[in-house]
């Protein structure tokens, strides 16, 4: 369909038909194993083959054979499937019976689903599919999705309508779309879900609530993917009626047990608990004095015969350290590493403060050794201009991951601790705060399903190109044509550098809106708490701008890797794109290329508005090449990104030049 629900799943995309044929166009799929995701795969592969499950035969003439080693068709070819990983596949462009097929093969039935997504993903890819021979797993063990999503239906940064799990008509009318979301997330890796929101309700642990998720979980099981849900550390007081959540009384961990145990009776895989504590107003461990990993620990004991894991949130802070908001996660986690239960993943947000556009990597990324930290990026935009500006976030995410921690020595890069292997963890993850909602293209637009799309294929391969990713992506959702795919890639890619220009160039952060955060707001400054405040962040004044986080400063530089701090407590070596989130300096400071800093960031302004000007140009030469209704819907977004840029560079610098007294370099238009 044209209305974008089919998300990167467009099965009657030309290309596929023509790579079906270069393997004789197989007509059925044939599996001789009694397994649910079994069941899934050959349904999928049917459908992308362009058949009717429902209606097809078990066998026809030519076939595609899946199965893991104990389908005797499979076994009969002999692969080596033994070194693969539980959730690993293979697949191949084999002859067997003097026909030319593909086998999709694998140990277990998911790497089977895996297989047979990654085969349809080369089919949509174009070209031929002889001589195919795809072998992979993933090198992540938890790939999670996080809905922000209230129970009744509100989505926490939401921007794509209401949340798709209708917990009113749940446990006993389900929706075709718990099915179509199982599919899209089969389809990149993805293979756990937290159905509610970091900011939980306790209620969401009751009997009800726990029959509803049940229900959903049914739903994804076949597909790979693990219901998880948000705790709400006081729950023993809310729904035990206890007189204290303190971890370490013994009715707490008692109650904890119980409900674990409730829990699973209900959901037998059910995968584990998020947790936000002691953060924003949440309830948690420190109320009673006692550590994070007190608190992390209590409920991770919980979870343990079971098999579940804790996932619990670094991101804290209050107003106790007034000194500098970067710094908290760091200070209060650090000196618990070790600390933490077998069970427990400690959950980083990818920069120190909350998914600005661009941040450095979190300092707590390889100074935790001892602890699997799992990453946490935000799919959806909250601070990149909601679903109405286009930012590709692969770059952005690729950016932090690729990053080197230092941590043991150059190559420690933050994708080696995510994925365990930097200290040799076997638990590891990536959770991504997901972008998805009730509107009919899931995401908000057609390029917000990118960013999820990415988000799974990274959370997959954390070393995996964001540009091979896009232009996987544009094909599978646009088209296979070149002269269409070459263009938006391009878009794509630049994309999100735009918004850095157009929102917080040279590393500046936090001057959104207050509140919903959605447009500038660097002026604000009156607002209760200090960190609560744009100006908090900015520092600008009649002398300089930036946020001072050298010794002479906060000193967040020291959360760093010697090699890393001294980097960064040096202007010269800090580069550009983070200078001012780590310096503060005079306004006529002097950068590399022999600007002045006022003058070199109204210029990133000026370059982030014309960023967005040439992407909706860009896209206005795409007309008739990609179908009419996506394209439309696409422009009318496009629109309101290049004007909102302009918003922003207009009020921005209007704003920094009351404070700086400065003129305008040569060339640069006065804000509107
Ligand atoms: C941001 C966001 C909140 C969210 C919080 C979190 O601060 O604005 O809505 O609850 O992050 O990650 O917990």
């Amino acid at each position: 369909a044209e209305d974008g629900y089919d998300l990167w799943l467009r099965y009657d995309a030309p290309q596929y038909r023509q790579a079906w044929a270069s393997i004789g166009s197989p007509g059925a799929v044939s599996a001789d194993e009694d397994h649910p995701t079994i069941r899934a795969a050959a349904d999928e592969l049917t459908r992308a083959l362009g058949h009717d499950p429902a209606a097809t035969p078990a066998s026809s003439a030519a076939t595609i054979l899946i199965g893991t080693a104990r389908s005797p068709q499979i076994a009969r070819l002999g692969l080596p499937l033994a070194g693969l990983g539980p959730e690993g596949y293979l697949v191949r462009a084999v002859t067997a019976e003097g026909r030319r097929t593909i086998v999709v093969a694998a140990r277990e039935p998911v790497g089977v689903l895996y297989g047979a997504f990654a085969l349809i993903r080369q089919a949509g890819q174009g070209g031929s599919l002889g001589g195919l021979d795809l072998s992979d797993q993933p090198r992540v063990r938890l790939r999670v999705l996080d809905h922000w999503d209230n129970l009744d239906r509100h989505v926490e940064r939401g921007y794509a309508g209401q949340s798709i799990w209708d917990w009113w008509r749940l446990p006993a009318i389900g929706d075709r779309r718990y099915t179509d979301y199982a599919r899209a997330n089969a389809s990149i890796g993805v293979n756990g879900t937290v159905l509610n929101n970091v900011n939980a309700k306790a209620d969401s642990l009751t009997a009800p609530y726990l029959a509803k998720a049940a229900a959903v979980a049914d739903v994804l099981r076949p597909w790979g993917i693990r219901v998880y849900l948000s705790a709400r550390f006081s729950a023993p007081i809310e729904l035990g009626g206890l007189k204290t959540a303190d971890p370490l009384d013994p009715q707490v961990r008692a109650w904890w047990k119980v409900k674990a145990d409730e829990i699973y009776r209900v959901i037998p895989d059910f995968g584990g608990f998020l947790v936000k504590a002691n953060s924003e107003g949440q309830p948690g461990p420190r109320d009673y004095k006692r550590s994070h990993a007190d608190g992390a620990n209590a409920l991770a004991a919980a979870l343990a015969p079971h098999g579940g894991v804790v996932m619990w949130r670094a991101f804290v802070y209050a107003d106790t350290d007034p000194d500098d908001r970067a710094k908290q996660a760091f200070t209060e986690f650090k000196p618990l590493d070790g600390t933490f239960a077998d069970n427990v993943l400690v959950q980083v947000k990818n920069g120190p403060i909350d998914f600005q556009p661009r941040e450095p990597f979190h300092p707590l990324f390889g100074a935790m050794p001892k602890t699997p930290l799992m990453i946490e990026f935000q799919i959806t935009k909250e601070y990149l201009g909601f679903a109405s500006h286009l930012a590709y976030l692969g770059p952005l995410f690729a950016e932090t991951l690729a990053a080197d921690t230092r941590g043991k020595g150059a190559g420690s890069t933050v994708a080696k601790v995510v994925d365990g292997s930097l200290d040799g963890h076997r638990l590891s993850g990536i959770a991504g705060v997901a972008n998805i909602g009730s509107d009919r293209d899931w995401s908000g637009s057609i390029f917000d399903q990118a960013n999820w799309y990415a988000f799974g294929r990274l959370a997959w391969n954390p070393t995996a190109d964001p540009q091979a990713l896009a232009t996987e992506w544009t094909r599978l959702t646009w088209s296979s044509d070149p002269t269409v795919v070459t263009p938006v890639v391009a878009m794509m890619m630049r994309s999100r550098q735009a918004v850095v220009d157009y929102m917080t160039p040279l590393g500046l952060a936090h001057l959104m809106a207050t509140g919903h955060h959605y447009g500038p707001g660097p002026w604000v400054s009156d607002l209760a708490r200090p960190e609560w405040n744009p100006s908090y962040y900015h520092r600008a004044d009649r002398n300089g701008i930036g946020f001072d986080r050298t010794r002479t400063g906060s000193n967040a530089v020291a959360q760093y890797a010697p090699p890393l701090a001294r980097r960064f407590a040096n202007p010269a070596a800090t580069g550009e794109d983070l200078l001012l989130w780590f310096h503060h300096l005079p306004w006529d400071h002097r950068l590399a290329g022999g600007d002045t800093l006022w003058d070199t960031l109204v210029r990133r302004y000026d370059r982030g508005v014309a960023g967005a000007a040439s992407l909706r140009s860009d896209w206005a030469a795409l007309r008739g090449r990609v179908d009419e209704e996506r394209w439309q819907r696409t422009a009318e977004r496009l629109a309101v990104q290049e004007a909102e840029a302009r918003w922003w560079r207009d009020a921005s610098v209007a704003y920094f030049q009351s404070v700086s007294g400065r003129p305008l370099p040569p060339g640069s238009a006065k804000p509107a």
